[in-house]
């Protein structure tokens, strides 16, 4: 089961995650993280990048591997995962650059930008923590559902639904891209350890058929469920379609802070 946490805000979750990554970091100095976009992880970014400013942590050694990235947007475009991970996780939290990697979405390389990122990924010793947002679809990366279980870093169609929530971040919703290049489901299970967030209501229908539903393509935030280290830390919002919400409750107050997430 996946352990749930059940936080105040955003800006809690932020601290909570943030907490995990300097321990691994302190750990391991070239510790390996999976890095999401969009709006869910942000909080976790700006309480991360607080962490290593306060206590001078060194991170120039600390890998990086986007999720996903929008296929045929003109390089450098504002909101390419490039771009984005560059203004909102290198630059921020003084990552050295050359070692975080965004999935390629040129479309001149595209059929073999799977398999090289998929060599990467594997090159660097695989994943150790690996952020995850979950979409209103239940997508992680850009997984929508139907996405095989098993699968890898490879184009997927985005649907309509994912088109018009990324909208916002577009002058037009029709610029939104029609094709994406995601990490697979499993790819994503490989990372050792898997954190999903999530914050607000609409999310709360995907978080709960994620960890109480079956594990089905049809819900591949659900896929969570095959690995042995997840952790969601969610609002009450997020929280609310989950049956078993006093449980987690129970579990985590009991949890010795020590062990951490
Ligand atoms: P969001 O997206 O963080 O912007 O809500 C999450 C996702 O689509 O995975």
């Amino acid at each position: 089961m996946a352990e749930v946490v059940i936080v105040g805000d955003e800006e809690a979750a932020g601290r909570l995650v943030a907490d995990a990554i300097v321990s691994l970091i302190r750990s391991k100095p070239d510790a390996v993280l999976g890095l999401a976009t969009g709006s869910t992880p942000l909080a976790t970014y700006r309480a991360l990048a607080d962490r290593i400013a306060d206590e001078s942590i060194d991170v120039r050694g600390v890998r990086g591997f986007a999720l996903d990235e929008y296929v045929g947007l003109p390089a450098g475009h504002p909101e390419s995962y490039r771009a984005v991970i560059t203004r909102e996780v290198v630059e921020p939290l003084g990552l050295t650059p050359e070692l975080v990697r965004v999935p390629n979405g040129d479309p001149a390389s595209i059929e073999h930008a799977g398999a090289d990122y998929e060599a990467a990924i594997g090159a660097a010793g695989g994943v150790d923590l690996q952020i995850l947002g979950i979409g209103r679809t239940g997508h992680i990366g850009f997984n929508e559902p139907g996405s095989s279980l098993a699968s890898l870093t490879r184009v997927k169609t985005l649907t309509e639904r994912t088109r018009a929530d990324n909208a916002r971040f577009f002058d037009a919703p029709d610029d939104v891209p029609m094709h994406c290049i995601t990490q697979g489901i499993g790819t994503i299970l490989r990372a050792r350890h898997l954190v999903l967030l999530a914050f607000g209501e609409a999310k709360a229908h995907a978080v709960a058929a994620a960890v109480e539903g079956p594990v089905t393509a049809s819900q591949p935030g659900s896929a969570i469920q095959l690995h042995p280290h997840a952790t969601v830390v969610v609002d009450e919002a997020a929280a609310s379609e989950l049956v078993n919400l006093a449980y987690y409750r129970h579990a985590w107050s009991n949890k010795p802070r020590w062990q951490g997430i």
